[in-house]
């Protein structure tokens, strides 16, 4: 079944020139790539992106690193796109995510670890409208 789901490259990736490796892991394996942004991501939409995590201990250095520097927002396309970019992308601590994933390889951080990805075909849909427009979802 072909999906679309929300790909956000985060600053630390920008930052730290990783956005063509990454990227490239995306295309290699065969997703489309359907929208494109470099945004500089505010406050208000940190807290809407992760209004689930807004409560928790984590989100106020979490809201601090997102803003931080611009990021790469994303729609991804392609069979079963949404676990796929999740496995490309690996567990979310860098440190624990499986090598040959994009964090296992590149990312040592439970906080900045490189992207996100959308958890669900809701989530896809709510993170794809709160993003690119409801009327592009
Ligand atoms: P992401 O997939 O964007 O979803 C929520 C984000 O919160 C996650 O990636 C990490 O960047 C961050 N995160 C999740 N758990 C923790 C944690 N325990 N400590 C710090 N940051 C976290």
């Amino acid at each position: 079944m072909t999906q679309r789901t929300f790909v956000l490259i985060k600053p630390d990736a920008v930052k730290r020139g990783l956005v063509g490796e990454i990227l490239g892991r995306y295309e290699a394996k065969g997703l489309g790539i359907e929208k494109l942004e470099l945004r500089q991501v505010t406050g208000e939409l940190a807290d809407q992106h992760y209004a689930e995590h807004v409560e928790r201990d984590f989100y106020p250095p979490l809201r601090e690193f997102v803003t931080s520097g611009p990021s790469i927002a994303m729609v991804l396309s392609g069979d079963q796109a949404i676990e796929v970019v999740r496995l490309l992308n690996g567990a979310t601590d860098g440190r624990a995510a499986a090598p040959g994933t994009i964090r296992g390889d590149l990312a040592l951080s439970n906080r900045e670890n490189l992207v996100h990805g959308s958890d669900s075909e809701e989530s896809a849909a709510r993170e794809i409208a709160l993003w690119f427009g409801a009327e592009q979802s």
